[in-house]
């Protein structure tokens, strides 16, 4: 019989702040203590709707062919789906010996896979949503600080490949704005010009207008500063 989520269980999700909600798992690397495993470094958990399913195909190709990257950015990727270990172990073993996509083929995925066959993950971290898909998680990506802080989430539907450029650019935002004390703006990447934080008071709102030699202020409220793409990298990535 279908198992399906009531609506108070998947009601529940973190939000942005708080605390990675803990769980321990069986995974297809092992066993694994969630977030607590992923102390000191950051790691994105992200869900997708099922095994032996194209668009997650994709994805997993994508995701495990970028993921020596994603490590270089002290980042681990843990992926998760409402199906059992065998399934998963049977679909990657496919993914590597069958499906070739963007020309990437013979793609080992080292990162973890999670069973969720209970579901009981997913309806913890908000990955089943009722009005699309009441027994496939959708398409979540949790940023999970090294302190076991949730950072940022995005979430796609069952139809829509997710874009891995986009989450490995936010994931390099969120470092280089923790790491040099800004905000980025808009379609930032490194080495474009980063937004420091707004003037607290009338004085600094006077000196930001004042003293141009280190900031491009648009208005007292918008004020920007170059960063070298260099010293981001230098100081995100590992060498
Ligand atoms: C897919 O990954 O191809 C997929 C999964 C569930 C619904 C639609 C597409």
């Amino acid at each position: 019989m279908e198992t399906l989520a009531t609506e108070t269980e998947v009601t529940s999700m973190p939000r942005i702040g708080d605390e990675a909600p803990k769980f321990k798992a069986v995974t297809t690397q092992g066993d694994i203590n969630f977030p607590d495993d992923y102390k000191g470094e950051w790691v994105i958990l992200f869900s997708h709707p099922a095994d032996f399913t194209p668009v997650c195909t994709s994805e997993f190709i994508t995701f495990a062919n970028l993921e020596s990257k994603f490590n270089k950015a002290n980042c681990k990727l843990v992926g998760l789906s409402i199906d059992g270990l065998y399934s998963h172990i049977a679909w990657l073993r496919t993914i590597k010996d069958k499906i070739e996509f963007n020309g990437i083929k013979n793609i080992e995925v080292k990162f973890p896979l999670i069973e969720d066959i209970s579901m009981e993950i997913a309806k913890k971290y908000g990955m089943l949503q009722p009005g699309e898909s009441k027994t496939q998680a959708v398409r979540a990506v949790f940023f999970i600080d090294p302190k076991g802080t949730v950072r940022a989430i995005i979430y796609y539907p069952l139809s829509l490949g997710r874009n891995f450029d986009e989450i490995y650019r936010a994931l390099i935002a969120m470092q280089t704005a923790d790491a040099f004390n800004v905000a980025t703006p808009a379609d930032w990447n490194p080495g474009d010009d980063v937004i420091v934080s707004p003037a607290g008071s009338c004085g600094v709102a006077e000196e930001r207008m004042t003293n141009t030699d280190e900031l491009d202020c648009k208005d007292w409220f918008f004020c920007t500063k170059k960063l070298d793409k260099d010293e981001v990298l230098k100081k995100i990535l590992k060498s």
